[in-house]
């Protein structure tokens, strides 16, 4: 029992470093010219564990400024929404599709996208979520191409990603429009209260598959951190 508690605190403090890893790694990036003309890049943030994450387009102007995403008024209304599900910011990931603002808030390029997109991939790999919730069209775009959201929001589904899996999504209207036109809000608040009856659907439907994957992942990761570590101490 001790050991086993001991193997499971030291599997978090690795993943946890990792993660910060990946995050400076992020902070440090200049693929794209965007890292030119924004104030700070915005990673990402809440718990590197979390079931859910929560992914919008981009930093606007607030996010830019404080480097944290969704902390203007669709951020508060994210948060208020949360609470009708019972958690917080920190039970939970928020972050965006692109890092960096694109400047007066402008459509992102092909090329901004493409190249911000494999942080986006590796962020998915190390949290492994139950669940994604892309938040408004733009972002669903990115990871449902041809799909309407007037249609597909609200709706559990599951869609096979290129290096990460099997992966399950939930689309929703953005909070931000939402905020603005009275009818969406209501949708929107209806369609995340069904959040926890999705992750309940998710659990069901692997029949522990989930978790059985999710420790050998940890267990694989463990042992390529020792590994690396090891070598690194070496030379
Ligand atoms: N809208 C987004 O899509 N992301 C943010 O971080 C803030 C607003």
């Amino acid at each position: 029992m001790h050991e086993y508690t001991n193997k499971k605190i030291r599997i978090f403090v690795i993943r946890k470093i990792m993660y910060k890893n990946l995050e400076e790694k992020i902070k440090a990036c200049r693929k794209c010219h965007l890292r030119d003309t924004c104030m700070q890049v915005v990673p990402g943030e809440g718990n590197f564990e979390a079931e859910i994450m929560f992914i919008g387009e981009g930093p606007g102007e607030n996010e830019d400024k404080q480097g944290r995403p969704f902390v203007g008024a669709a951020g508060k209304f994210l948060e208020e929404m949360l609470s009708l599900i019972g958690k917080k910011r920190e039970d939970v990931f928020i972050g965006n599709v692109l890092k960096c603002r694109p400047p007066g808030n402008r459509d992102p390029l092909p090329e901004e996208v493409a190249s911000c997109w494999p942080w986006m991939m590796e962020q998915i790999k190390m949290i492994k979520p139950k669940l994604i919730v892309p938040l408004g069209r733009h972002a669903m775009e990115r990871f449902l191409p041809n799909q309407k959201i007037s249609k597909i929001h609200g709706q559990a589904m599951r869609r096979e990603i290129p290096g990460i899996g099997k992966q399950v999504f939930y689309v929703l209207y953005h909070p931000a429009v939402a905020l603005y036109q009275g009818s969406l809000r209501e949708i929107l608040k209806a369609d995340f209260k069904k959040i926890p009856k999705v992750l309940e659907a998710i659990e069901k439907g692997d029949k522990g598959d989930f978790n059985k994957k999710r420790n050998m992942e940890d267990k694989e990761e463990k042992n390529r951190f020792e590994e690396e570590n090891k070598q690194e101490a070496l030379f």
